[in-house]
């Protein structure tokens, strides 16, 4: 059913939308959360978002330890009950050869749906958290660009001018990112 997805790279507007809360807990939403497990394997990623896809749901999948059975699937998430602050690496499926120091809560508490719509919560430390609050910047439309301070940008210019000539090349009809069409 969704075999064609893959993964798609800023500057796609689709990565700079709030997602829209999941409502139906059916087959389509077990097969998009299963290919998007098979999409992050692929690229051996440990998470990937909807908007990642191109669907702007609030869905995220991971698995921080790569090792099978340990994948998880979280739709409607919320963070709550942040505590302490670490700065940490990271980079992101949708801006390849992109790596960003991040400061990010320590400890964090994760409030979800599984795939069936039973609640879950969450409360997990390191790098599981910081996945988390990766992840949940895609649904809000955020990316590591936003979190990048001047000298990150520049050090990261080359490889952004790169991705967006790219996307130029394979949508030729995109306005530039950032240029709202006025029709
Ligand atoms: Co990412």
């Amino acid at each position: 059913m969704f075999e064609d997805l893959r993964i798609i790279c800023w500057p796609d507007p689709r990565l700079l939308r709030k997602s829209e809360a999941v409502e139906s807990f059916d087959e389509n939403l077990r097969a998009l959360a299963a290919r998007m497990l098979e999409l992050m394997r692929q690229a051996k990623g440990v998470g990937l978002a909807a908007p990642q896809v191109g669907h702007n749901i609030r869905l995220f999948v991971m698995n921080s330890t790569a090792e099978p059975g340990k994948e998880r699937i979280y739709v409607n998430p919320v963070l709550v009950d942040p505590d302490g602050e670490e700065e940490g690496e990271e980079g992101c499926l949708s801006l390849p050869g992109i790596n960003v120091k991040v400061v990010r809560n320590k400890l964090i508490t994760l409030e979800a749906k599984d795939i069936s719509g039973k609640p879950l919560q969450q409360r997990e430390s390191g790098y599981v958290a910081r996945i988390w609050q990766h992840e949940f910047d895609h649904l809000n439309g955020t990316l590591l660009t936003d979190r990048m301070g001047p000298a990150a940008k520049l050090t990261n210019r080359k490889t952004l001018d790169d991705l967006r000539v790219r996307y130029q090349a394979e949508h030729p009809k995109a306005l530039p990112a950032g240029k709202k069409s006025r029709r």
